[in-house]
């Protein structure tokens, strides 16, 4: 411990259908106990476990024993970032959800799916991508009427004390465009004023981390509850990603993002 501190059609519509056939399913198989109550036993900031001299697959190793907040106690375990060591872009979302919790990986789950789409969409390949999150344990509920797992969003205290493993992941893969998916994570990276109704698909330049931009969250597509609507919100989300693949042809040279940048 450290003394210093894929589918090309896919659309929202048949993504939303399979999360609602994949809750189904999860009521009958694998439905983790409810909750522990939050009580105090995190230590207060993950930057009690951030290793010295980190690396990606040391700060992944240290992750796993977190304890910076009470969430260790909420979810099955700790979802860290994945893609390149030297990733052009870095999509951070907000905390994984039931299915980035149980396989301990992010976005793999129907937000990534409509995250792939858009990507693809946008001619941003895959490999290029590192994913993660503003908080990196699932934070949840028992649903009153069913045996579902409820998202909760996590509260600022949460995401200030998760804060160093993301900025250790931005440090080590130095992306150069950074896109905040979501509310939790705008608010994370680009302070609490920021508002993505307003500023989504905006190029933040900032000092530390180069270019960012917002968007929604893909959760938020996908819970629209009207067809027509959510084929809007779809659309306005592609555009941005699309914003997100023009930032990148403008900040540099486009390239495979596993090539040697002198990390
Ligand atoms: N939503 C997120 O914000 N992150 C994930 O990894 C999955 C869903
Ligand atoms: Fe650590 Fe973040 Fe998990 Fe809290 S949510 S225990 S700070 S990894």
């Amino acid at each position: 411990m450290a003394a210093t501190r894929s589918t090309k059609s896919a659309t929202s519509a048949s993504i939303a259908k399979s999360a609602e056939r994949g809750a189904r399913a999860g009521r009958t198989t694998r439905v983790p106990a409810a909750p522990r109550a939050p009580r105090a036993g995190g230590t207060g900031s993950a930057a009690d476990f951030i290793p010295p001299r980190p690396t990606l697959p040391k700060l992944r190793a240290a992750s796993k024993g977190c304890r910076g907040c009470n969430l260790w106690r909420v979810g099955t375990q700790t979802v860290f970032g994945e893609g390149p060591p030297a990733a052009d872009v870095m999509f951070v979302g907000e905390q994984p959800g039931d299915k980035e919790d149980l396989a301990g990986r992010p976005f793999v789950g129907p937000s990534g799916r409509l995250l792939d789409a858009a990507l693809e969409a946008a001619g941003i390949a895959r490999d290029r991508v590192y994913v993660t999150n503003a908080v990196k344990h699932f934070k949840w509920t028992r649903g009153e009427k069913s045996a579902r797992r409820i998202h909760k969003t996590p509260n600022s205290g949460e995401i200030t004390a998760c804060h160093p493993w993301l900025e250790a992941e931005i440090a080590l893969v130095k992306p150069r465009v950074i896109v905040c998916l979501g509310a939790t994570s705008a608010r994370a990276l680009l302070g609490k004023a920021f508002r993505v109704s307003t500023q989504r698909g905006k190029v933040q330049r900032s000092e530390t981390v180069g270019s960012v931009i917002a968007t929604v969250h893909p959760s938020s597509v996908l819970r629209v509850p009207d067809a027509e609507a959510r084929e809007k919100a779809e659309k306005e989300f592609f555009a941005d990603v699309r914003k997100v693949g023009r930032e990148l042809k403008r900040s540099g040279k486009p390239g495979p993002g596993t090539g040697d940048r002198g990390r």
